[in-house]
Parts: C-alpha cells; structure tokens; sequence
C-alpha cells in the first residue's frame, strides 16, 4: 500500500526536504517552506512490466501547427505567430501590471472573430469585469464569463460534453486561486499549482482548447511559487514594465511553438492597453538632445531591432563605498565596464557615484549595449555630449577592445529610419546603410581619448 508521505517544500523555489528548517538551503529564503502532503508527486514504483516504444525516424510529414490570431498584432507575433490549438500558455508579471486587462482585450479580440472563448476569474466578481470591460467598450464582444476556482468545474468546461462543445480558448485568472479538492494544501502552494497546472495541460492536449494561465510573480521576480510551473507549459510569456510608466513588454521567455525573446510593446491608457508599434519612436520621445550623460543604443529585441536612450550619471560621492544603482540593465555587467575604463583606459570612476539608467522601463540584456553604456558614462564624466545623430552598439571585451555584434544591417536600417545619420561601432560592417557613415571604434581607450580632446578643446 502506497505511503502517504508528508514532505516540506520551500514555496520560493520548490525544493523538497525530510524536515522543517527556517532557511530553504537550496535558495537561501528564509521562512517559507511549508508542510505539504506528497499528493500526486510521491515516487510510484512501476510494478508492472512495460510495453517497448514505437520508435519513429526524425523525417515525417507533419502538417504546420494551425494557429488562432487574435489580431492584436504585438500579441500574435510575442506568441510565434498566434495561439497554437491544444496548447498551454502562461502569462507572468507583478500583480497590478495589466496582465487581466491585456488578457481580456485578447479574448474579446478573439470573440469578435468567431472564435469560442472563455474567461474563467477567481480573483475578481462578474460585476468587476463586466465594469472593466464596458470601461474598455468591450462589452458587447461575446466572451462567456465565469468566476471559479474549482479546478474540477474548470476542467469540466474546457473538455465540453453534452451539448456544450470544447472552447478553442479559455483564460484562468489566475493560477494562484485554482483549488484542487483531492489535494490537501492551500490554493497557491507548490502542490497546487503542479497538480491543477498539470491537470489544465493534460486538459488542453486532450481537448484541444488552449489554456492560457495567469501567474503572479513574487518579489523575487519568479512566477508564484517560482519556476515550478514554467517547464509544464508550452509558452511562457512575463508582462513587464514600470509602474510609474505607462509603457507595458510582454516578453516571451519560453516558446515550444516560435522564437524566444520577442517582446509586443504596449501602453497603458484609460481604456486599456493599446499597441505601439514603433517602439523606438516611443522609446526615444522627450530625449534631450545636446545633454552630457545620454547616448542612443541600438539594439536587438527579439527579431525586432529597438532604438533606446540610455543615460548615465557620474557624480563626486560622499560616500565611502560610492553608490551603483542600475535601472534596465544588469548590475554586474556595469561593474565590468567600470573595471575595463579604469584598468585599460586610465578612466577612474571608483570615487564616484554611477546612476545608469534605460530610459521608458525597458529591460536590456544584450551585451551589445556595452560601448552605449560605456559612451553614456564617459560623456557624463567629461561633461561632453554623445553627437545627436549618433547611435552607438558593440561589446567590449576585457581587453578593452570593441567587439562587432550580430545583426548590424537591422540595427543600421531601424536608426537611419528613425533620421540618425552616423553609428559608433567598431569596424567591419558591409554593407553600410547610405544614409549612415561609420564612426570607428575599435578600442574603449579610443572612445575615452575622443570624449576628453573634445572637453579640453571646450575648456581651452
Ligand atoms: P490589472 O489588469 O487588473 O492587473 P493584473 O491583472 O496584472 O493584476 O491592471 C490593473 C491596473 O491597470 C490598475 O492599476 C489600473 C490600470 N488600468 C488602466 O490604467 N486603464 C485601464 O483601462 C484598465 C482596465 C486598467
Ligand atoms: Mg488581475
């Protein structure tokens, strides 16, 4: 007879231990793990013999997964080209960020086309949604509404019976508020959400419906109760941004059906989200031209290029260990270019404050921004502005030197569409965009020795 064993799973990252502890080993969080029965995850051993498996070559006609757009452009493009039949999607992001508005647009989107579509709360009342969706003129857009957090009634409506047919696509807001009965732990714990997440993918697959889940984020920045659930779905897409911004990424971090790291850019307004489609555009509004401290990186999101401005700030300090803070960017990365001006380039920031900031709440995390890190940097140092119509890409390296980065042509093309006229890069791009000349770097030092002729030649 199976054993019912009583486990302790730490909430944050999911680990399982013998026993209690007030700090979870595996991420250092103190205070949460918890008790939980093993339900459904205890090891069976297989005690019948197994049958062997038909084992098929690589080669094979399969048809192009079908795809349901929802004509909201950003959206379709972030998900590989629409929502795949069957499949399991799971939208991540801060509580507060949009994810129920974005969602809400989507299945309206998607009813207005035809398409049979359910929206399951267990977060907020009928008469909440239907107030947002009239704020949103969206009332009369024929999604079927339900507030559950049963995960057998949810499951009950996704597979159809009777008269009542499977719909092609359902949401459940959120995750974290789906219960299942069999399983004795509280909605939102780690055994929860694997077994009503595990039952909602198995539910698509058979049904064909696509599940599209809503997961709150912790403060970590982890989908609730972590990444435990990120490996059972087919799509993992994060809703992201600032809240004292009104711009809104969605960015794909896991697609079983398209690229990765795509992002759909949107901007919260009084009725909803509306799409942006020139992003760099948006990005770069209210840019000061002419200031000390800001250069324009040309960089790579997804398959679409983005012009940002990013901006720096060096500042005598007070401080005995000066202040680093970073927005947009990562932290270590920034110490790393502080370490490479200083050691090769003679440029000593080490008594100084560095504030480094990307401007509208973008996340960058390509190394090609290095040199426009770097520009920014060295032009507040020296007081002397990055030229305005310059966009500036490239990686360094530890030896000072500037390395070329992928996809130069799209980033060339998206700046000369956008009215800049020179890039700084280091060398080797063929072929250069008409409206563009090069302005060479090859070597951080160089960049450094330009930046201070410049401001000597002002003082002197
Ligand atoms: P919501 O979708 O409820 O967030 P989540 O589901 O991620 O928790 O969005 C809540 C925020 O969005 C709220 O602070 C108000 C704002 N908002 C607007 O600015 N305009 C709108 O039209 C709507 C519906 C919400
Ligand atoms: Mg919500």
């Amino acid at each position: 007879m199976a054993r019912t064993l009583q486990n302790f799973i730490c909430q944050s990252c999911g680990a399982v231990s013998g026993k209690w502890a007030g700090k979870c080993e595996a991420c250092g969080a103190w205070n949460s793990i918890s008790e939980e029965s093993s339900g459904g995850i205890a090891p069976v051993l297989e005690s019948k013999r197994g049958r062997r498996i038909r084992l098929l070559p690589l080669t094979g006609e399969e048809p192009e997964a079908p795809r349901i757009q929802s004509g909201i452009g950003e959206f379709d493009r972030v998900c590989g080209g629409g929502i795949v039949p069957g499949s399991a999607l799971l939208v991540g992001g801060d509580p507060g960020i949009g994810k129920s508005t974005l969602l809400l647009q989507i299945v309206a989107a998607l009813a207005r086309r035809g398409c049979r579509t359910v929206y399951i709360s267990g977060e907020e009342s009928v008469a909440q949604i239907r107030m947002r969706a009239k704020r949103m003129e969206l009332s009369e857009a024929p999604v079927e509404l339900g507030v559950e957090t049963r995960l057998g009634n949810i499951l009950a409506t996704i597979e159809g019976g009777g008269e009542a047919k499977a719909p092609a696509v359902i949401i459940i807001d959120s995750i974290q508020t789906v219960m299942a009965d069999a399983i004795d732990a509280a909605p939102g714990t780690v055994t929860q959400l694997r077994a009503s997440t595990q039952e909602l993918v198995r539910a698509a697959k058979r049904s064909g419906c696509a599940v599209i889940m809503v997961g709150h984020v912790t403060k970590d920045g982890q989908i609730a109760g972590p990444r435990v659930i990120e490996h059972m779905v087919d799509t993992v897409l994060y809703f992201e941004g600032d809240r004292g911004h009104q711009f809104r990424i969605l960015r794909g971090v896991k697609n079983r059906f398209g690229p990765t790291d795509e992002i759909g850019v949107f901007e919260m307004t009084g009725m909803g989200l509306q799409q942006v489609e020139n992003p760099s555009a948006l990005f770069l509004a209210g840019r000061k031209e002419h200031v000390s401290g800001s250069a324009v990186f040309a960089g790579i999101e997804g398959t679409r290029p983005v012009l940002v401005e990013i901006q720096a700030l060096v500042a005598p300090s007070s401080l005995g260990t000066p202040r680093r803070a970073v927005v947009g960017w990562d932290s270590g990365r920034l110490a790393m270019v502080l370490a490479v001006l200083d050691a090769r380039c003679g440029l000593t920031l080490g008594a100084s404050d560095v504030y480094l900031n990307v401007a509208g709440g973008l996340r960058i995390s390509e190394p090609a921004a290095d040199l426009a890190v770097a520009a920014a940097l060295v032009s507040s140092y020296t007081g002397v502005p990055v030229r305005a119509s310059s966009v500036v890409f490239g990686e360094i390296s530890l030896s000072g030197e500037i390395r070329p980065v992928t996809q130069t042509e799209a980033r060339l093309k998206e700046a000369a569409k956008l009215g800049f006229t020179r890039a700084m890069t280091p060398a080797g791009i063929i072929p250069l965009p008409a409206a563009i000349s090069l302005d060479e770097i090859p070597l951080l030092a160089r960049l450094v020795e330009d930046f201070q002729e410049q401001a000597e030649s002002r003082n002197g």
